[in-house]
């Protein structure tokens, strides 16, 4: 893999972190910096940093860091050529072909499947309106489903007809390889033959569209009770399950107030049919993390209303955890006389749905009718089982208003005083509090003493030495002075850990080879998480204003004593090796 400097530093340039990062996330100015909450992991408080004078953002709470180049790869799910491809695009930059090289094969990028997606779409809705091949799924949409042809035309529904080969051939002729229908999910590829098949077949069509227009998957339904009733998109270049939402396209400029969670496609549609348009669906799997995250970033508020059977239920109870976490404000709604919202609908009509969104229940209200209905309260027993399953509830809540005001609740509901009942919460809470505090200790320890350095397990064992190697690499990255005098006073061999012998070599072949040092120069040579502790070593000498040359020097001087030290003892082991040998 080759990309020319020149390149990277051009689009670097025209995408400066700033703007990137708040693509994604809103950003606060922070002095010099600006901070927001981390979107690669779960975050009341905003410990995300973006460094402009470095153009590196830097997480203080889960370590993640890097450039604009590396925060796209993680947001997007890219892998770095496929990221400085996306920036170009972004930013109006033609990348010359043969400025990317990758290993001699040209890989399928994200913007290749993106625009074969685009013209299966095409062909899908083609199909579906085509008067013959069409009929069978327009008679399933409109007539059993219901679907206006305007709801139809909205989600852009389509059809895959019942062939091994028509979207084969169709890509065909507008020159799209069998590899690119195979890695994009179109096609499947023959164990037989090797040749590439049709994915979806005789199925109504449902595109995934992100919020910048895109279509990144679908999903396709059969017309019929035969399984399995949908297949989607599974992961490719452009598109990852766990972190889109469908429907969000459209929801996303109907969210101020809410968006409304649901498990299927048709219950998105349905809502939207009906004036809902702020309800959106994962894709086929529960919620994760991270799509939580992205609820994050466009409401405040999400009603959940899930499936009203057992497994719907079950699913609702995890949505709730990981979108609280997050610092949403949740709501589960309650269907009784309906399986799911689709059919809610269609029997009571978008009136009494507004209704249950109004009454709609937090959480605390929903663990109640749950704990109502597994034990019997009549039975002393089983009310003590319930006063503590909803006691441990309650002191999940930060809010010491909050708690009061459910314990109060609690004891009317179990007709139990309520001073007993914070008695239980608060117990409940110190217990819970001793638990934290020593997994937090536990985590201090390990960290200061080094312990499990997944990234560069060697530090662990010269804990002195990989403090100075960090502080040198750190300095060289943030100052051209710097980087020429270490790239002429030092070498590989001044350095102890492998990770940090690794890092200079690259820093010195770059700064050899273009007479300067960008941190896009050499992500490709390493991981994400390598890029992250690269970037923490940059940002921590950042923080502190003295970086001159005295500092440096004395960096320098502990490291060549400590590698001094290392070798002392591996001489010394040697020399004991030879004397239990002759002893032997
Ligand atoms: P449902 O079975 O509730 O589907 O699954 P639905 O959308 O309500 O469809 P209808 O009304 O029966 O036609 C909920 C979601 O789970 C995923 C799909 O995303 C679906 O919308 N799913 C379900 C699959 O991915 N594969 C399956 O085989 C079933
Ligand atoms: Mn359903």
């Amino acid at each position: 893999m080759n990309i020319s400097p020149e390149i990277i530093e051009e689009i670097k340039f025209r995408n400066n972190i700033e703007n990137v990062v708040s693509t994604y996330i809103t950003l606060k100015r922070a002095g010099s910096n600006f901070n927001g909450s981390c979107p690669f992991h779960s975050e009341k408080t905003p410990s995300f940093t973006v460094f402009p004078s470095t153009q590196s953002f830097y997480c203080f709470g889960c370590g993640a860091g890097g450039d604009a180049i590396t925060f796209v790869m993680r947001m997007e799910n890219l892998d770095y050529v496929s990221a400085i491809r996306l920036l170009a695009e972004r930013s109006g930059i033609k990348l010359p072909e043969d400025s990317i090289r990758n290993d001699g094969r040209k890989e399928v990028g994200r913007q290749r499947v993106l625009e074969m997606n685009k013209a299966a779409l095409e062909f899908f809705k083609k199909s579906l309106w085509d008067e013959n091949t069409g009929k069978i799924a327009r008679d399933y949409l409109i007539n059993k489903r219901k679907l206006s042809p305007a709801v139809i035309n909205h989600f852009q529904l389509g059809f895959a007809p019942n062939s091994f080969g028509a979207l084969h051939d169709h890509l065909k002729k507008l020159g799209y390889s069998d590899e690119e229908m195979i890695v994009g999910f179109l096609c499947g590829k023959s164990n037989k033959t090797g040749g590439a098949f049709d994915y979806f077949r005789n199925r109504v069509i449902f595109p995934i569209i992100d919020v910048t227009g895109n279509v990144v998957a679908f999903g396709g339904r059969v017309m019929d009770d035969s399984m399995p009733k949908y297949l989607n998109t599974s992961d490719t270049p452009a598109f990852k399950k766990s972190k889109n939402l469908f429907a969000l396209n459209f929801a996303k400029n109907h969210c101020e107030k809410m968006l409304v969670l649901c498990e299927g496609y048709m219950d998105v549609i349905a809502l939207h049919a009906s004036g809902f348009e702020n309800a959106v669906a994962t894709l086929g799997t529960a919620i994760t993390s991270e799509q939580a995250r992205i609820f994050s970033r466009y409401t405040k508020k999400v009603v959940i209303s899930y499936d009203s059977d057992e497994a719907g239920q079950r699913a609702a109870d995890k949505a709730f955890k990981l979108l609280q976490e997050v610092g949403i404000d949740v709501k589960i709604l309650k269907m009784d006389n309906a399986k799911d919202p689709d059919e809610f609908i269609k029997k009571n009509g978008p009136n009494k749905f507004a209704s249950l969104l109004e009454s709609s229940k937090t959480r605390f209200e929903f663990e109640c009718d749950k704990a109502l209905s597994k034990y019997d309260i009549n039975n002393i027993n089983d009310k003590i089982k319930a006063s503590k399953d909803l006691c441990e509830q309650i002191a999940k809540y930060p809010s010491e208003v909050e708690r009061e005001l459910y314990s109060r609740k609690l004891s009317k509901l179990l007709d139990i005083p309520v001073d007993s009942i914070l008695r239980d919460v608060n117990s409940i809470i110190r217990k819970n509090t001793y638990k934290d505090k020593k997994t937090e200790v536990n985590e201090l320890y390990r960290k200061a003493s080094g312990i499990g350095d997944r990234i560069n397990p060697e530090s662990v064992a010269n804990i002195k030495a990989n403090k100075a190697e960090e502080a040198i690499l750190g300095l060289m990255m943030l100052k051209g002075e710097h980087l020429k005098a270490c790239t002429e006073k030092l070498s590989v061999d001044s350095f102890i850990t492998p990770l940090s012998k690794r890092i200079f070599e690259k820093i010195s072949q770059a700064y050899k080879e273009y007479g300067k040092f960008d941190i896009g120069f050499i992500e490709g040579d390493f991981t994400l998480d390598e890029i992250s502790r690269i970037t923490r070593m940059q940002s921590e000498r950042g923080r502190l204003s003295i970086n001159d040359e005295n500092v440096l020097n004395e960096y320098i001087d502990i490291l060549s004593s400590e590698k001094q030290k290392s070798m002392d003892s591996d001489t010394f082991d040697s020399i004991l090796d030879a004397i239990k040998n002759k002893k032997k």
